[in-house]
């Protein structure tokens, strides 16, 4: 899979939020929306920091901007200070002038009885769209993509399911323990991000060197579902030194 890497961190934010702002300029030429596949977590922030620079001072405009977000922790009330909704808000909608109604976020909020149906039409309204022009990933240490896990099919589409305990470790700090981390969440499936017609999977930090590595080079297993973007037409790793520093 094709992978670049820069030095500094820094460098990878400006180089991805090059790539997305060049897709919304190309777009607003056209008359079209660009619909953009956003992540989550520590890994993206410094692509929106720029994203809202470019915004701020260079007049970069997201009216034409749709966006879907790969996950939700379930149960989640939004304005929860975990709720990636109120994460999105925080380090990105709030800042820039993105339509309300043009972002989408997965609802951790559903019933039980609910939720597969509100994962259907989640599906529905990414193809109503016009589908995935650039998704954004990070990459988890059991190398899921969203919150699918070692054993997503291929196939998966946008569901409820159960986090890895390694996630749910992960998570814990934020979460103040891990007995508070939700068993659960809402996530586009591998087949949702694999339809996008660009994705790029960040990996920032020496942490992420090993799973990176194991994405990049090892043979493709629904048991590391980072290893099935190998497969994809589109997708590229874009990663700073320290995550690039086991790579062979
Ligand atoms: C977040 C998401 C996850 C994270 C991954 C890495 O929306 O889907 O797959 O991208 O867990 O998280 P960080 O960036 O916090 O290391």
């Amino acid at each position: 899979m094709p992978t670049l890497a820069f030095e500094l961190s820094e460098e990878v934010d400006r180089y991805v939020a090059g790539q997305i702002a060049t897709l919304i300029r190309e777009k607003k030429g056209a008359g079209q929306n660009a619909v953009l596949g956003l992540a989550t977590g520590s890994t993206p922030i410094g692509v929106y920091r720029e994203l809202i620079r470019l915004h701020e001072e260079e007049g970069l405009d997201f009216t034409n901007v749709l966006t879907f977000n790969l996950d939700e922790y379930w149960p989640m009330e939004p304005d929860s200070i975990h709720s990636y909704n109120r994460f999105m808000w925080e380090n990105l909608f709030h800042h820039i002038n993105i339509p309300k109604e043009n972002v989408h976020i997965p609802d951790g909020t559903v019933p039980l009885a609910k939720v597969e149906a509100w994962c259907d039409d989640y599906e529905r309204k990414i193809q109503e769209a016009g589908g995935l022009d650039i998704q954004l990933l990070g990459i988890g240490r059991t190398g899921h993509i969203g919150f699918n896990e070692p054993g997503s099919s291929r196939n998966s589409t946008t569901r409820l399911v159960a986090l890895d305990p390694k996630t749910r470790k992960d998570a814990a700090g934020e979460f103040y323990g891990e007995e508070n981390v939700p068993m659960q969440a809402v996530t586009m499936g591998v087949n949702t991000i694999m339809n996008a017609r660009q994705i790029i999977m960040l990996a920032l930090g020496e942490h992420k060197s090993k799973i990176t590595r194991i994405a990049v080079e090892d043979e493709v297993t629904d048991q590391v579902p980072s290893t099935f973007l190998q497969k994809h037409p589109n997708s590229m790793f874009v990663i700073d030194s320290a995550a690039a520093s086991q790579l062979t």
